[in-house]
């Protein structure tokens, strides 16, 4: 196999509770990669559609993402570049937005590595390529946390047990769980929305975070839909995030008064997820934020798509 085209999944980190641990993969929002082998050495960025990012490997997610997992092969090999017949090219297409809070980057950097472990006949396994991929993710935010790269790579729901060394539990999605998505086109940093966040915490929300956790998990596992709905509770880092997302306190009251399960915030924002058990459910909580949101100045977009159960895949 010389060229393979990519589905890179969106994501949704935290899922309230789990502050850089937890994640989730969606269905039906993503981006698109090529990578093919080429006669150059080393890697290339050749086409970029859908957003203004670096061509350079050094100043791109994929392209570092990519870089690590080269690294990595070629000393595992004990080659250098130039002993490799081969390099590979690399196009992107771009659907997530950059700064929506659903894993644009976290797609790139995780697309670029899948893809290199495919042409280069499965060097790695998928959770190896966490690494790799959380490499690029240092880029984008400056800190290595693998709450988006995971579930994008293994789908489902994943766990981050450990970063150092890395630990990542994977959890099916029960079956009727669906996600709905709103994201008001404003720009939120994660680097900024992670330096306002509280060094310290008090052992009393600690406790009420930790039974939460505890709590999403052992709903996932039982498919307990109400046990997951009390789950996604935040009371350390939403209490602080949320007042740079526009409507945010609405948007909770619009999704607890028509069935949703648990409303938070999607990674670091300004995305706001909803889950709900069935498409019903999920699709009204759609309409409703939608009628909600035209009554204000911000433009937006809303998508209803259900838990993956595959991460990056071949199309
Ligand atoms: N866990 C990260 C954060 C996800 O909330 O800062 C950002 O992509």
């Amino acid at each position: 196999m010389n060229e393979i085209k990519i589905f890179c999944p969106a994501t949704i980190a935290n899922l309230s509770c789990g502050f850089d641990v937890m994640g989730l993969c969606l269905e039906a929002i993503g981006d698109e990669m090529v990578i093919r082998k080429s006669y150059k050495n080393g890697l290339q960025i050749v086409k970029i559609v859908g957003a203004d990012l670096p061509f350079e490997i050094e100043k791109n997610v994929a392209g570092v993402a990519a870089q690590s997992l080269l690294d990595a092969f070629l000393i595992k090999q004990k080659k250098t570049v130039f002993e490799l017949d081969f390099g590979f090219e690399i196009e992107i297409y771009k659907n997530i937005k950059a700064g929506s809070g659903i894993g644009s980057s976290s797609a790139s950097a995780a697309g670029a590595v899948f893809g290199l472990n495919v042409l280069l006949d499965f060097p790695f396994t998928t959770h190896e390529l966490v690494y790799f991929a959380m490499q690029g993710e240092v880029l984008a935010s400056g800190s290595a946390h693998a709450d988006n790269v995971a579930p994008c790579l293994l789908g489902g729901f994943t766990v981050v047990r450990s970063s150092e060394p890395l630990d990542i539990i994977e959890i099916p999605s029960p079956d009727l769980l669906f996600a709905t998505v709103i994201h008001p086109h404003i720009e939120l940093k994660t680097s900024e929305m992670r330096a306002v966040l509280p060094s310290d915490v008090s052992l009393k929300k600690a406790i009420t975070q930790w039974g939460n956790v505890a709590g999403l998990v052992a709903g996932l596992f039982k498919q307990d839909y109400d046990l997951i709905g009390r789950s996604l509770t935040d009371v350390i880092v939403e209490p602080v995030r949320s007042l740079f997302i526009p409507e945010f306190d609405k948007l909770k009251q619009i999704a607890a008064a028509n069935g949703g399960l648990g409303c938070g915030i999607s990674g670091s924002g300004p995305s706001v997820f909803v889950l709900s058990k069935g498409k019903e459910t999920a699709d009204k909580i759609a309409i409703l934020f939608k009628n909600h949101f035209e009554k204000t100045t911000y433009t937006f977009d809303i998508y209803v798509s259900k838990i993956a159960t595959k991460g990056c895949q071949i199309i």
